[in-house]
């Protein structure tokens, strides 16, 4: 009888430590694929169809020298408006990771030049239904 209950504490122990947790669910998504973060894309149609949840992050890569990654309110999103943003993601050498640990729309653009040819991104980010905690 012991020994059944050993081995059946140890089958639990592998399933528990087998269990992905929401580090291991986490998704890393290169914003914008191979094109990366530049003018002339649609980041709307990039962001179709996509589901992003809390833990998962967004990495932007960029020509430094020419962009840079803001995040602002749903209004100065819609109106390409950097003056006041909420958080300045730019991190200097044109890779910025943003982590997306709140639920709500992010609302990303590049201040350099106001959404310069069309660089805006919003995601909603939402609780993952499938994560154990
Ligand atoms: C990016 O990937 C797409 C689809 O996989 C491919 O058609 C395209 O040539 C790639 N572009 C670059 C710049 O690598
Ligand atoms: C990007 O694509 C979306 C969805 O198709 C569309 O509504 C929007 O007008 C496009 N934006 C630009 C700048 O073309
Ligand atoms: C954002 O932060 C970067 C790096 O610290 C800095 O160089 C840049 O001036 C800041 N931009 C804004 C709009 O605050
Ligand atoms: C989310 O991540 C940012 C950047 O790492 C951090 O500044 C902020 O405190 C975090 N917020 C929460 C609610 O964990």
């Amino acid at each position: 009888m012991a020994r059944f209950t050993v081995k059946i504490a140890a089958v639990l122990l592998a399933f528990i430590v087998a269990a992905p947790g929401p580090e291991v669910t986490a998704k890393k998504y290169v914003v914008g694929d191979n094109k990366s973060w530049k003018p002339n894309i649609n980041y709307t149609i990039w962001a179709q169809g996509k589901h992003f949840y809390l833990g998962d992050w967004l990495y932007f890569v960029y020509d430094r020298n020419q962009h840079n990654l803001l995040e602002v309110n749903k209004r100065d999103y819609e109106r390409c408006i950097s003056d006041h943003p909420i958080r300045n993601w730019t991190r200097g050498a044109g890779r910025d990771v943003v982590t997306l640990n709140v639920t709500k729309h992010y609302y990303l653009l590049d201040g350099r030049g106001g959404c310069y040819g069309g660089m805006k991104l919003t995601v909603k980010v939402e609780k993952n239904p499938h994560s154990i905690l």
